[in-house]
């Protein structure tokens, strides 16, 4: 894993947005894993800035709420929508995200990894972290090995993300996610994570045991994992003095 912490979650993002340009300017036609929440809000906004060409993009997020139509404000389709496709010029066709409305949804569920599979697998996989660990909405005790299915969120998960709807009541139960295994076959994962509140989940990650009570903690065994975190979110990792220096003291060749 490559750890890189930076004062601000803006410079963080820079790093992010970085890396993502680097790809589609070597690869044109790449498959980018997408997240949603509020961590990669900044990314999406410098992405946007550099004014890349996405006409070739193909891209695949990585859950969605069961129940709510994409038009719902708090669907991740609209998140999507709004916070990155209605600025940059991706083909809609090019475009995917589960179906929360799906009538049948292990059919869905196998028919998005089929499509994932057909577009060639995903080359980089954007991923924040849930205070709990999740990536996706794989909750803690998640296989490691899943595939795309649905989820119940944690009752912290649903309380994390109320802020988002009028109400607790409103968040739904069930979710469609890719599963872990389905993100580990991304070529390239970067995770971000800002805050001292995910300070906990980023040290059980990157330093702690691989467990399926923190699934990101996986990460540890996928070969290309770039993780950018901001000093808070970084606060409880107790080698990051030794990450700065790795950052500080990169070959000019591997500088992006
Ligand atoms: C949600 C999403 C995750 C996201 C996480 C953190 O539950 N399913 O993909 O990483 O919560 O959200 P935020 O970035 O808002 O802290």
């Amino acid at each position: 894993m490559e750890i890189i912490i930076q004062p601000t979650p803006e410079a963080a993002s820079q790093i992010a947005a970085r890396i993502i340009a680097r790809l589609l300017r070597e690869k044109p036609n790449a498959v980018l894993g997408l997240a949603t929440g509020s961590t990669p809000l900044l990314l999406y906004q410098e992405l946007i800035r550099m004014k890349l060409d996405w006409s070739r993009v193909t891209t695949f997020n990585l859950d969605e709420y069961v129940g709510l139509p994409p038009d719902h404000p708090q669907s991740y389709h609209h998140f999507m929508h709004t916070h990155l496709f209605r600025h940059i010029n991706i083909p809609p066709n090019q475009i995917h995200i589960p179906d929360g409305m799906a009538k049948d949804i292990p059919a869905f569920c196998k028919h998005y990894e089929d499509q994932i599979a057909a577009a060639g697998g995903i080359d980089l996989q954007v991923l924040g972290i849930g205070t709990d660990g999740h990536i996706g909405f794989n909750e803690p005790s998640s296989s490691l090995a899943s595939r795309t299915r649905i989820k119940t969120l944690t009752d912290q998960t649903r309380r994390d993300n109320a802020r988002f709807f009028r109400s607790l009541d409103e968040v739904p139960y069930h979710v469609i996610t890719m599963g872990i295994g389905t993100i580990m076959e991304a070529r390239q994962i970067l995770l971000l994570a800002f805050g001292k509140h995910k300070a906990r989940a980023i040290a059980e990650a990157v330093e702690g045991p691989i467990t399926a009570m923190n699934p990101a903690s996986v990460l540890q065994l996928h070969p290309v994992v770039k993780v950018c975190l901001d000093e808070a979110a970084a606060s409880e990792l107790k080698r990051a003095d030794y990450y700065r220096w790795v950052y500080d003291h990169k070959p000019a060749w591997q500088r992006g």
